[in-house]
């Protein structure tokens, strides 16, 4: 495959980890409240799925926070459970005290930020992101550190920034394109730049403005990144973060880079997320949506029929999905004959024209011939009550 002849050419990892943070970014999407209850029940379910990191929230914003980080610790998981805090002592303090085993702290570093936000200059923030780092690691804690609108910084304090809280004794310096402007290829170009200075993993947290979060956290990876930031479902502020069950999958299947995660719990996990934030996923979603594995024009159902690879580029079941076969205008003969056999249902030639008229017409009414549906028609032509 052509893929395989690109791969060869790039310095990808054999491994990258996944930061989930659908408790935190993921819950700023608007509209979207997670009760601390909630966010035990996710946090067991994303434990269970595999992800390295949970981001629980931010501590220092409500007790409701500093509580559910604290149980969600005290389940003892296998994921390193973490808190998000400012540069700030306060909100490092309120991390500290949810007994966290991570904290991910951040300022932002962009010219915008610097002006109309902080009212910092690049020294002042400089000084407060090393002191945060220290601070953290004084107390035994893994340091991550965030340079917030990384992606439209100047490059220089964007690497004086990032050697600095290497210095200081960061695990991890996360590399956030916080309004999504990046391309894949300036983000491979960023990353690359970052890794010739950094000897620490660099991580990247990508949003979805442009719809291109993914391709961007996939770019980050090709050039070397070895964690990603990710929410369930692509959750997150505006238009969302980089979706965990896409950027995996994809990382998995395309370029066959491992990461700790049980894809066939993907599915539900999605749908576990969807229910409690009410957000529900468009059909087509990549992986989770319901048509992510649906066939309806007959040239497609019968190549999956014969042999799913033919329209398929992984097995539903590889991530807790299933095939559907839906009946449509589009719909062939075999993929009607097909579920016939599958209910059991036998006719002779002139029956099963009949039907296929039938579904051909409600189809081009501008319906869908669900299977109910046609088990009905069925029955009619059959002359069966
Ligand atoms: O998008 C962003 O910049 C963030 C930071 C807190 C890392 O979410
Ligand atoms: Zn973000």
């Amino acid at each position: 495959m052509y893929i395989d002849k690109v791969k060869q050419e790039m310095k990808i990892p054999e491994k990258v980890r996944i930061f989930d943070t659908t408790l935190r970014d993921g819950e700023q999407t608007p509209g979207v409240a997670i009760t601390p209850e909630e966010k035990i029940r996710i946090a067991k379910r994303l434990d269970n799925l595999g992800v390295d990191v949970i981001e629980v929230g931010f501590p220092a914003a409500s007790l409701g926070e500093r509580k559910a980080a604290q149980e969600i610790k005290g389940l003892g998981l296998n994921a390193k459970v973490c808190g998000l805090a400012r540069v700030l002592q306060e909100d490092l303090d309120a991390a500290l005290d949810s007994d966290v085993d991570y904290i991910h702290t951040f300022i932002g570093t962009s010219p915008l930020h610097r002006e109309y936000k902080l009212h910092m200059d690049q020294e002042e923030i400089l000084t407060k992101a090393v002191d945060a780092v220290e601070y953290i690691k004084d107390h035994g804690i893994i340091a991550e550190f965030s340079a917030e609108d990384a992606t439209r910084t100047e490059f220089e304090f964007l690497k004086n920034i990032y050697t600095a809280v290497e210095d200081a004794g960061a695990d991890v310096i996360n590399v956030p394109d916080t309004v999504g402007v990046m391309v894949p290829a300036s983000m491979r170009q960023l990353v690359g730049d970052l890794k010739e200075v950094v000897s620490i993993p660099i991580s990247v947290h990508c949003h979805d403005d442009f719809g291109l979060a993914v391709a961007n956290s996939l770019a980050a990876v090709e050039a070397g990144a070895l964690q990603v930031h990710a929410t369930i479902n692509g959750l997150g502020e505006r238009a969302g973060n980089t979706s965990l069950e896409e950027v995996v999958m994809a990382l998995m299947a395309t370029y066959g880079i491992k990461t700790n995660i049980t894809t066939e719990l993907l599915v539900g996990t999605s749908e576990l997320v969807s229910r409690i934030t009410g957000v529900k996923m468009p059909p087509n979603k990549a992986i989770v949506g319901e048509n992510a594995f649906a066939h309806e024009a007959g040239i497609h159902v019968h190549g999956v029929l014969q042999k799913a690879e033919t329209y398929e580029p992984l097995k539903p079941e590889m991530v807790g999905h299933t095939r559907r076969i839906v009946m449509g205008k589009h719909t062939g003969a075999r993929a009607i004959k097909s579920k016939l056999d599958d209910y059991g249902i036998e006719m002779n030639e002139d029956q099963f024209c009949t039907l296929y008229d039938q579904v051909k017409k409600l189809g081009d009414k501008g319906k869908m011939v669900t299977d109910a549906d046609l088990q009905a028609l069925a029955e009619t032509v059959l002359g069966k009550p």
